[in-house]
């Protein structure tokens, strides 16, 4: 029995200019951690401006920016001071446009990170709200309560933060404010109108000067609903997420994205949106529709193991709810948020839907960062082969895969910084228990050598091991078995191959492999299992790893084939 799975496609199915963002290959630049042009450490926007041919090699359609406003850094960037300037250490605007431009020469469209949920301390709302009393128009655009007891000395509620502690913070006269991140986050509130307001006016700036998309952070958390009572933890993790709870995945929150959607559809090409929103699977078609920001991150392959049947349950099913948005589905393997897939699969299996689905899960691979990497072993090697053969699938699905810098280079995840170094707040929340995302935030090297494997002409604000020398771009260009090879032979394959959103599932023998096809005789099959099995008639077009000596895919291997 052969499946056959289709999403909704838009008249032009090939992706034009209004579409191109439907089954495009994003590369995540965290800008930080990319190259460094001023040997000040870290990573800067002429720094990727520099680099921007070895983005055009990569075949990549477009890159997504994380934050690079003004910053004190408290959230890797995600506590943005000012939402229309960019952070003085990594340039200026005039850098930006230069960026902009060199992309677009280039053939990459641009999409930048906004933070709309939260402003930092810093920002100039912020230190007005402070500066003025309680009940004024400055503090309308946050969240601040009286406290309870005595002088207002306790917390309005004993609500937790998802980097831990308390999600208040007192600010000296008996109020508190609401930091859902960290407490230099403060939780913008989206029923003031001015706030409403300021935002549209951002999207045109950015607009404006020719970024073709924003990738929308924190997208299910904007829209509160907090009465004079609040409910206590308990009672809120009691609550249904079903479009009603105070504080999460409301109903309400897609007015705002309808007015964001006029905005983005006054432009040509319009622009686009993928929401960063940590929702059920069956609330996400909302985020991605038509209507609203038109594309949502689909993090379930993220959260799964190296498993056929895990991989084949999440694939149909999110191939199923794309139809039902008419948005095209997302994949993402690795971000900054998350242990590197090469990393994960190293790691042993947590069993089928362990994940969760919320930004709070156990994540895949914490037990081995708590533990500073030194347990459960891990399978190096193995975990390195499972990622390639992953990615190879994940580029062959119909839809649009979000890519993280550092992944074509075959990175691990440094689980081992020394405790001065880091800078996750998760770190710091958790008096250093939980040490947090900087594992997967290391600069990337790009030589063999030098204070910085290339970075850049300063040793990196965090430390690379030596072992980077290994995967450093100079290392792996032209060896025809590097990842990075792997990498741009598939992406500049995949733009040859990709036609219509249609999946085939095709017979196999094994419950470990995945077979499937797709428009035009392109074919991808896995082997999630350790012993080789017989690969389908055609041309082998590209694998993850050499085929044994009969022609047969070994474990842990992909093959693109054409019928
Ligand atoms: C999601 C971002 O991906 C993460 O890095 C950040 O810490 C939180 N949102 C808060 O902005």
């Amino acid at each position: 029995m052969t499946e056959v799975l289709e999403t909704d496609l838009t008249p032009d199915e090939t992706g034009g200019e209004a579409t191109w963002w439907r089954q495009a290959a994003v590369y995540q630049i965290y800008p930080r951690a990319f190259a460094d042009s001023n040997a000040d450490g870290m990573g800067d926007l002429p720094g990727i401006t520099s680099r921007v041919p070895y983005l055009r090699s990569l075949r990549i359609d477009a890159v997504w920016l994380s934050p690079f406003y003004p910053s004190a850094l408290a959230d890797g960037g995600y506590d943005v001071d000012d939402y229309r300037d960019v952070d003085p250490r990594l340039g200026t605007l005039d850098d930006f446009d230069t960026l902009v431009a060199a992309l677009h020469d280039a053939g990459i469209k641009l999409i930048v990170d906004l933070v709309p949920n939260h402003t930092s301390d810093r920002h100039t709302w912020f230190r007005e709200a402070l500066a003025s009393p309680k009940g004024s128009p400055a503090r309308d655009r946050y969240i601040f309560r009286d406290g309870k007891g005595p002088d207002g000395a306790e917390p309005p509620a004993d609500w937790t933060s998802v980097f831990g502690g308390s999600a208040w913070e007192p600010v000296g006269d008996g109020q508190w404010y609401m930091h859902h991140f960290a407490v230099q986050q403060p939780d913008l509130n989206w029923n003031n109108p001015e706030v409403r307001e300021d935002f549209l006016h951002t999207l045109r700036f950015w607009s404006d000067r020719g970024v073709d998309g924003f990738r929308v952070d924190v997208a299910h958390g904007l829209a509160k609903n907090l009465g004079p009572t609040l409910p206590n933890q308990a009672e809120l993790d009691a609550l249904p997420k079903d479009g009603n709870h105070p504080l999460w995945d409301r109903d309400d929150v897609h007015e705002i994205y309808a007015g964001w959607r006029k905005v983005f559809d006054s432009y040509d090409p319009p622009r686009t949106a993928v929401a960063e929103a940590w929702v059920a699977a069956d609330r996400r078609a909302r985020y991605a529709s038509a209507h609203g920001l038109g594309q949502a991150f689909n993090f379930d392959l993220l959260e799964a193991d190296f498993d056929a049947a895990q991989f084949r349950e999440i694939i149909t099913f999110n191939l199923e709810l794309a139809k039902a948005s008419g948005s095209s589905t997302t994949w993402v393997l690795s971000n900054h948020d998350v242990v590197r897939h090469a990393t994960r699969y190293g790691l042993p299996p947590r069993g089928p839907g362990a994940g969760g689905g919320d930004h709070t899960a156990e994540k895949q691979g914490r037990q081995w960062l708590l533990a500073r990497g030194a347990e459960p072993v891990l399978e190096r090697a193995l975990g390195l082969r499972r990622a390639r053969a992953g990615t190879l699938l994940e580029l062959a699905l119909p839809g649009s895969s979000y890519l993280y810098q550092g992944e074509e280079l075959g990175l691990h995840e440094v689980p081992d910084l020394p405790d001065e170094a880091r800078q996750d707040p998760t770190f710091f929340r958790s008096g250093g228990f939980d040490v947090g995302r900087d594992g997967c935030r290391v600069p990337l090297p790009w030589t063999r050598d030098g204070v910085s494997f290339g970075f850049g002409d300063a040793p990196a604000d965090l430390p690379q091991p030596a072992w980077f020398a290994d995967h450093a771009v100079e290392a792996e260009d032209g060896d025809p078995a590097s990842t990075l090879t792997l990498y741009r032979r598939a992406l500049a394959l995949r733009r040859e191959l990709q036609t219509a959103e249609r999946l085939t599932w095709l017979d196999v023998d094994g419950d470990d492999v995945l077979a499937f096809g797709r428009p035009g005789g392109w074919l991808c099959v896995t082997n999630f299992g350790a012993d080789a099995v017989e690969l389908p008639a055609g041309e082998v077009l590209l694998t993850s790893a050499p085929l044994d000596d009969d022609g047969r895919l070994p474990g842990a291997t992909t093959a693109w084939l054409r019928e």
